[in-house]
C-alpha cells in the first residue's frame, strides 16, 4: 500500500511538540509493516537543509504568493522513508519557528504556507507532481495539513483515501473569511458545511469535514472531542462525522528513547539493572542545583508551559509539595506569564525547586531518566508523550485521567500495586488539591523501596510501540479502502 503523510514537523529537524515525534517515528514503523510510505513535508530551513541525495521532481508556476517553487524529492538524516520537499524560499525561507517568528507572533502568511502544504499533498495524491508514485491513501496531520483534505475532495483527479489525523484540536488554524479566494477553493467550500466556523475560515475543519477517515492520537481523545468540553467549538461537527472517527495511541520511538542506550544520560540502565538511573539522579539534581539528597523524590516536569498542560496547578499546589518533602525540577518553555511563575518558585525554593525554561532535547532524556516521577497534569491531553518516556525510563508518571494519559498509565491504588498492574498515580478533578493528594499518595508509596521498584518495573515492561500503532493504522486504511469499493 503506498501512503502518503504529510505534515509540518518531523523529529529531530522542526519540533515544537509531539507531533514530530509521531511524523518522525510512525511512518518508519509503516514501512517496516510493509507500507510504501513517503512524506511531505514544507520546505523550512532546517528540513530543506538536511535533506539528502535529493533531487528536483518538478518545478512549479507561482502558487499562494511564491513565484519559484520546487518540489524535491531525498530523504532525511538517519531515514530510510522518502521525503518530499517543498522548496519555496518566499514562504518557507527565514529564521523563527514553524508557525511563530522569534518574539512569538504568528507568521502574517500562514494561510499561504500551509494552503501550499495541501494542495502539494493533494495534487501529489493526484500523480500530477510526480509521474512515478501515486499513494492509495493521503495522510493529514493537524491543521497544517488539513487542507489536502479539501484540496483533495474538490480534485477530480485525486482518487486516494484520505485520512485526518487531530493532534491537538486547540490548535485549529483560523484565518479571516476575507482571505479565501487565496486558497482558489470552489465557493461551495466556503460556508459553515465547509471551512466557514464562527465566520472564519478553519484549516481544521477543512481535514475534519472533507477527510474520509478521521482519526485522534488515543482512544480516549477520540471520544472526548466529541463533547463540548474537550471539543473547542468542534465537537459538534465530530458528531457529525462519529461513524468514521477513531483513537490509535502514539508509540514510543526506542532508537530515541531508550534507558539502556540513552547517550544524553550520566549512566545507562535497564529495569534489571537500576544502579544507572541512581546515578542519573546524583547527576541530574547537581546539574540543576538542586540539594544532592538520593532519599527525596524528585519530581520532574518536561512541557510546553501553557494552560492545556495544567502547569498552573503543580504551581498553586507547590508550597503544599514542598512541605511533603519532594523536590520539583521543571523544564518547559511557553506561557511568559508561565514562565515567569516558574522562575519565581524556584526562586523561592532554591535547592527544592528548580526551572530551566529552555527546550533543550538532550536536557529532556536526563530529566526524565533523572526524575522519579514525572507530572503530567493536563486539562486536556490528545495522546502525551512525556508520560510514556516516563514509563519506559521507570519515571512514574502522575497524570490526570484525561485523553492519552487515562489510556496509558494505570493508578497505583493498593489493589493495583498488590496485583502488580499499577504503573503510576492518575487523578481526575482539575484541581491543586486533587494534585496534592496524588503526590502524596506518590510519596507513601516511594516510602515503601521494594513496592515503588515493583512498580516501577511493571511500567518499564509496558510497551508502547510504534509497529502496534502503525498495524492499526494499515488495518484502518485496508478496512476504509475495501467499504470505498464496496
Ligand atoms: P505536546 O505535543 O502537547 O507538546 P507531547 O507529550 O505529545 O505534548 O510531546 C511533547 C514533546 O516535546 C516530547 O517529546 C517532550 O519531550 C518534548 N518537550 C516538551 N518541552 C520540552 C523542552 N522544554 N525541552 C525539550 N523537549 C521538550
Ligand atoms: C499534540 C498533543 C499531544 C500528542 C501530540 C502527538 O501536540 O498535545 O497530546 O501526544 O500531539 O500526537
Amino acid at each position: 500500500m503506498k501512503l502518503l503523510h504529510v505534515a509540518a514537523e518531523v523529529f529531530p529537524l522542526v519540533k515544537t511538540g509531539g507531533l514530530a515525534d509521531v511524523t518522525g517515528a510512525l511512518p518508519p514503523a509503516l514501512a517496516r509493516a510493509g507500507a510504501d510510505v513517503r512524506l511531505l513535508l514544507p520546505g523550512l530551513p532546517p528540513i530543506l537543509d538536511a535533506l539528502e541525495e535529493s533531487r528536483v521532481v518538478l518545478s512549479l508556476g507561482p502558487l499562494f504568493g511564491a513565484g519559484r517553487i520546487t518540489l524535491r524529492l531525498g530523504h532525511l538524516p538517519g531515514s530510510a522513508v522518502p521525503a518530499y520537499v517543498i522548496d519555496a524560499p518566499y514562504l518557507y525561507r527565514r529564521g523563527g519557528g514553524p508557525y511563530q517568528d522569534d518574539r512569538g507572533n504568528e507568521w502574517p502568511d500562514n494561510l499561504q504556507r500551509f494552503a501550499l502544504l495541501g494542495w502539494a499533498g493533494a495534487h501529489l495524491a493526484a500523480g500530477e507532481l510526480d509521474e512515478g508514485w501515486m499513494p492509495d491513501v493521503l495522510h493529514a496531520h493537524d491543521w497544517h495539513a488539513g487542507l489536502a483534505c479539501a484540496y483533495a475532495r474538490v480534485h477530480p483527479g485525486t482518487a486516494a483515501l484520505t485520512v485526518f489525523t487531530v493532534h491537538n484540536l486547540a490548535y485549529q488554524g483560523l484565518f479571516p473569511m476575507t482571505e479565501f479566494d487565496r486558497l482558489g477553493l470552489p465557493v461551495r467550500t466556503r460556508d459553515s458545511s465547509g471551512l466557514e466556523f464562527h465566520g472564519q475560515l478553519s484549516f481544521m475543519k477543512g481535514g475534519l469535514k472533507f477527510a474520509e477517515r478521521i482519526t485522534t492520537v488515543s482512544p480516549t481523545y477520540a471520544g472526548e472531542i466529541a463533547t463540548p468540553e474537550f471539543g473547542f467549538g468542534l465537537d459538534g461537527v465530530i458528531r457529525s462525522r462519529q461513524a468514521v472517527v477513531s483513537g490509535i495511541l502514539n508509540g514510543v520511538d526506542p532508537q530515541v528513547w531508550d534507558p539502556a542506550r540513552d547517550s544524553a544520560l550520566a549512566a545507562r540502565y535497564a529495569a534489571d539493572r537500576l544502579d544507572g538511573k541512581a546515578a542519573c539522579k546524583q547527576a541530574l539534581q547537581s546539574e540543576v542545583a538542586l540539594a544532592a539528597q538520593p532519599e527525596v523524590p524528585l519530581l520532574c516536569v518536561v512541557s510546553r508551559l501553557t494552560a492545556q498542560k495544567g502547569i498552573d496547578l503543580v504551581l498553586a499546589a507547590l508550597p503544599a509539595l514542598v512541605q511533603r518533602g519532594v523536590q520539583l525540577l521543571v523544564v518547559g518553555t511557553g506561557d511568559p506569564g508561565l514562565e515567569s511563575a516558574v522562575r519565581d518558585a524556584a526562586r523561592r525554593h532554591p535547592g527544592r525547586v528548580a526551572a530551566r525554561l529552555v527546550y533543550d532535547e538532550a536536557l529532556a532524556h536526563r530529566a526524565i531518566a533523572g526524575a522519579d516521577a514525572i507530572l503530567v497534569p493536563s486539562r486536556f491531553e490528545p495522546c502525551g508523550l512525556t508520560q510514556m518516556y516516563g514509563l519506559r525510563y521507570g519515571t512514574l508518571p502522575l497524570v490526570r485521567r484525561v485523553g492519552g494519559l487515562a489510556d496509558t498509565v494505570v493508578d497505583g491504588s493498593d489493589a493495583a500495586v498488590r496485583e502488580g498492574r499499577a504503573t503510576g498515580f492518575v487523578f481526575d478533578a482539575a484541581s491543586p488539591l486533587a494534585l496534592e493528594r496524588a503526590v502524596e499518595r506518590l510519596v507513601a508509596l516511594y516510602r515503601q523501596p521494594r513496592a515503588w521498584q515493583a512498580v516501577m518495573r511493571t511500567a518499564m515492561a509496558q510497551d508502547f510501540s510504534w509497529d502496534h500503532a502503525a498495524r492499526d493504522y494499515l488495518a484502518l486504511y485496508a478496512q476504509a479502502l475495501a467499504n470505498r469499493v464496496g
